[in-house]
C-alpha cells in the first residue's frame, strides 16, 4: 500500500500532505489531546531546516496553493493587531495590497491599501477598538493591484465587508446582474460582486445570505463576511481554496492557512469543500453544504515556526512542485468551457485570426516553455512561430513580417532582457502578448494583451509551477488558435482539451510515490557532471531538466539532442558518467535507443524517465523512473515533474540552499 493510500486509509483531509522522502508512521497523537488522526514522517535526509541529515517528525499538512491571505478573528482582545499579525505570517507567500475590517459600535470600519503591509499599518491611526474583524493580503488575479481592488470589499450602503481567496468564474454576470438591480461597483474584481451579492440576499440573518450567495457561485472560493447589520459574528465558507479554523482560549481564529495563527492556537478544525463556519465570542458552529450542522475532528499541528511558512513542506521548491496540479486546475478555471479553450479575456482575439508569424521571446525557464510553444503552435495552428532568448533577440536585426505578434513569456513579469525586447516591439508598432504570473507587473502593463498563469506566487528561486502553468498556456494558446483558423475540427479539439484537462490527476498519480527518484538521487547525488539527452518534445524537457539540476546542486548539466551525441558529445561519456535520458515520444523511441546503446557501449550510465507502456525503452535502462500514460504530445506536462524532483532530492542530498542557490535571484531586473 502506498503512502498515499495509507493516508487515506485515515480518510484525511486534502490538507494532509505526505512527506515522500521516506517512510511514515501513523500514530494517534497524545491521548489528552483531541483525538486526532495525523500523519508524522520520519525523515531520513532532512530535518525541518531543510538539508541536515538526521530523522525529525513532522506532521505534514500542507496547504495547497492559494492566490490570497485570508485572517479572521473573534475574542477577547483588540482585532485588528491579531490580525495584521496573522497576516504578516503570510507576507511570505507574496502579495500585492492588503486591507482590514472591524465591527464597533455599530459601525463597519475598514482600510485598504496597495503594496506591502508597513503601508497599510500607516493608515490605521484612526482605527476603532474591536474585537472583531477580518483581514486580507491580495495575490491579483482580476484586477490591477490598487487601493480599490483590494479587500475587504463593501457593498453600496457599506453594511457588510467581504475576503476572499479564489476565482469567481461568473463573476462577471454576477455583476452585470446586480448593476441592474442598482448596484454600483468600485472595483475591477470579482470578489467585489460577493459585497453586492451578500447586500442583495440579507434579510436580517448573515449565515442564511451568505448560503444563499453561495447557491450563486462558480469557481473558487474561501470566503469571509462581518456585517454591522448581524454584527459579533464572521461567516465563512471554503470551495476548493483552503480555509481553516483556530481554536484559542476564548478567541477563534480564520486562516487561509495554519501557518497564520499558529503562534495563537495548534488546535484547528480544516474546513472540506462546501463547509461553512460561523464565529461568535462564544465557540465556533460548522455546517456541511447542505446547512446542517456537523462535528470535525480537531487537528493538533506540531509544526515548529519555521516549517510554518511551507506549511509542513522543507523547502518552497518542495511545495510548489507539489502545487503543480493545484496551479494547472486554477490556471485552466474558466478556460476550458465545454470542451473548448475560452481565451475571451484576450483582447487580441481578432487579430490572432490573420496572424502571419508568432515570435516567442524570454529567458530561462521560461524559454524552455516557450521552445515548448513553438513545436505546438506550429504543430496545431499551422502559424511559423520564432522562438529565442531575449538577451540575444534584442540585438538582432528582426525581420517582423506584416501581422506578426511578440509573445513575451515571464514568471515575474520584471525581467529586463524580456521587458527590453517587448519595449522595442512596441516601438516598431508590433503587437504584444505577454503570458505571466504576476497581475499588473510591468511586462503585463506594457503589453496589448495578457493571459495570467495562475500559479499563485512562486518563491523558490527555481521555477517550477510556473514553468508547468506557461506550458499549459502554450498548450491551451495552440489549441484556440487552431479552432479560430479552422485547421482542426472540433472533434480532435474536444479530445485534446479532455486529455489536457486529465493532466493534473496525471501528475497526482505520479506525485503519490516518487520513491524511485529519490533513490536515484541518492545514487548519484555526488556526480560531478550530468547529461541529459531527448529528441523532439523531450529534447525541449531536459533542457529545462538541466538548467533545474544546474542552478540548485551545482552540479554542470548539459542537455542536448540526442541526434548530436556522435557530433562531440559522445567523446565525453566515459564509466559512470550519468546520462539521464528523457524518452516519452513513440514516434522517436527506436532512435532513442541507439543513442542509449551508443552512450551505454562506452559504459555511461543511462538514467530513463519514461512512459510505464515503454518496455523496450524500460528494458535497455540502468535505472528508470516511469511516468503515467499519456499521449505523447502532453507528455511535457508530466514528464517535467520527475526533472524537477530529481533535481530538488540531489540538491538536498547536497545540502545545498535549494530555494536560494547562490549567485541567482527570483527575477532578473538587470541586464
Ligand atoms: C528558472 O528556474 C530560473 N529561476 C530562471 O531561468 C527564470 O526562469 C528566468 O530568470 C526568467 O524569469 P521570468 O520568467 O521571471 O522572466
Amino acid at each position: 500500500m502506498t503512502i498515499a493510500q495509507q493516508s487515506k486509509r485515515l480518510d484525511l483531509s486534502e490538507m494532509a500532505y505526505i512527506d515522500r522522502l521516506t517512510r511514515v508512521g501513523f500514530i494517534e497523537l497524545s491521548a489528552d489531546a483531541p483525538r486526532c488522526a495525523g500523519i508524522v514522517s520520519r525523515s531520513a535526509k532532512t530535518s525541518g531546516n531543510g538539508g541536515d541529515k538526521g530523522c525529525g517528525f513532522w506532521l505534514l499538512l500542507g496547504g495547497i496553493n492559494k492566490l490570497c491571505g485570508i485572517i479572521g478573528y473573534i475574542g477577547n482582545r483588540d482585532a485588528i493587531p491579531e490580525i495584521i499579525a496573522g497576516l504578516r505570517k503570510l507576507e511570505y507567500r507574496g502579495y500585492d495590497s492588503a486591507g482590514v475590517a472591524v465591527l464597533a459600535e455599530e459601525k463597519l470600519w475598514f482600510q485598504k491599501k496597495e503594496g506591502r503591509l508597513a503601508i497599510l499599518e500607516e493608515h490605521l491611526e484612526d482605527a476603532p477598538y474591536s474585537n472583531i474583524g477580518i483581514g486580507h493580503t491580495r495575490w491579483a488575479t482580476h484586477g490591477v493591484p490598487s487601493d480599490e481592488n483590494a479587500h475587504p470589499h463593501v457593498d453600496c450602503s457599506r453594511d457588510f465587508a467581504v475576503i476572499h481567496n479564489g476565482i469567481i468564474e461568473n463573476y462577471a454576470r454576477l455583476r452585470q446582474r446586480l448593476i441592474e438591480k442598482g448596484h454600483t461597483f468600485t472595483s475591477q474584481t470579482d470578489t467585489e460582486v460577493l459585497a453586492h451579492l451578500v447586500e442583495d440576499c440579507f434579510r436580517g440573518n448573515l449565515l442564511t445570505a451568505v448560503q444563499e450567495v453561495v447557491g450563486h457561485l462558480q469557481g473558487s472560493y474561501a470566503l469571509a463576511v462581518v456585517s454591522r447589520k448581524d454584527p459579533h459574528k464572521i461567516v465563512a465558507v471554503r470551495k476548493d481554496s483552503p480555509l481553516v479554523v483556530g481554536l484559542g482560549e476564548g478567541e477563534y481564529f480564520l486562516a487561509s492557512d495554519i501557518p497564520a495563527v499558529l503562534s495563537r492556537t495548534n488546535k484547528f478544525y480544516i474546513l472540506d469543500d462546501g463547509e461553512m463556519a460561523v464565529l461568535t465570542s462564544e465557540g465556533v458552529s460548522l455546517l456541511n453544504a447542505k446547512g446542517n450542522g456537523i462535528t470535525k475532528e480537531v487537528f493538533l499541528v506540531d509544526w515548529d515556526p519555521h516549517q510554518a511558512e511551507k506549511n509542513g513542506y522543507p523547502h518552497f521548491m518542495i511545495k510548489e512542485i507539489n502545487e503543480q496540479p493545484r496551479a494547472l486546475r486554477d490556471t485552466m478555471r474558466g478556460r476550458i468551457v465545454d470542451n473548448r479553450v475560452d481565451f475571451s479575456e484576450l483582447k487580441l482575439d481578432k487579430f490572432l485570426d490573420r496572424v502571419s508569424k508568432i515570435f516567442i521571446v524570454a529567458c530561462g525557464t521560461a524559454y524552455h516553455a516557450g521552445m515548448v510553444g513553438k513545436h505546438l503552435i506550429e504543430k496545431l495552428a499551422k502559424i511559423p512561430v520564432e522562438v529565442d532568448i531575449a538577451s540575444e533577440f534584442r540585438y538582432r536585426e528582426v525581420l517582423w513580417p506584416q501581422d506578426s505578434i511578440l509573445i513575451v513569456v515571464s514568471q515575474s513579469g520584471e525581467t529586463a532582457d524580456t521587458l527590453a525586447v517587448l519595449r522595442e516591439a512596441k516601438r516598431k508598432g508590433i503587437k504584444v502578448l505577454a503570458v505571466t504570473n504576476v497581475v499588473g507587473s510591468s511586462v503585463a502593463r506594457e503589453s496589448d494583451a495578457v493571459i495570467h498563469t495562475w500559479a499563485g506566487p512562486e518563491i523558490s528561486v527555481a521555477s517550477t509551477k510556473a514553468y508547468s502553468t506557461q506550458l499549459l498556456i502554450m498548450y491551451m494558446l495552440a489549441i484556440f488558435l487552431a479552432e479560430r483558423r479552422n485547421v482542426m475540427d472540433s472533434a480532435a479539439i474536444e479530445d485534446m482539451v479532455q486529455d489536457l484537462a486529465a493532466i493534473p490527476e496525471k501528475i497526482e498519480e505520479f506525485l503519490e510515490d516518487v520513491s524511485s527518484v529519490e533513490a536515484i538521487a541518492d545514487k548519484y547525488s555526488q556526480a560531478s557532471s550530468a547529461f541529459f539527452l531527448g529528441r523532439g518534445l523531450d529534447y525541449m524537457l531536459v533542457l529545462e531538466g538541466a538548467l533545474k539540476l544546474k542552478e540548485i546542486s551545482y552540479i554542470h548539466a548539459e542537455a542536448y539532442a540526442a541526434g548530436e551525441l556522435k557530433h562531440g558529445t559522445l567523446a565525453l561519456i566515459e564509466e559512470g558518467v550519468p546520462v539521464i535520458s528523457l524518452i516519452t515520444q513513440e514516434d522517436l523511441e527506436d532512435k532513442m535507443m541507439s543513442n542509449i546503446k551508443e552512450v551505454k557501449a562506452r559504459k555511461g550510465t543511462i538514467i530513463g524517465v519514461t512512459k510505464r507502456d515503454m518496455t523496450e525503452t524500460i528494458r535497455e535502462c540502468d535505472e528508470v523512473i516511469l511516468i503515467p500514460v499519456v499521449k505523447s504530445i502532453f507528455s511535457p506536462l508530466v514528464s517535467v515533474v520527475p526533472l524537477q524532483l530529481l533535481a530538488y532530492n540531489i540538491a538536498v542530498a547536497r545540502g545545498c540552499d535549494v530555494d536560494k542557490p547562490r549567485n541567482l535571484a527570483k527575477s532578473v531586473t538587470v541586464e
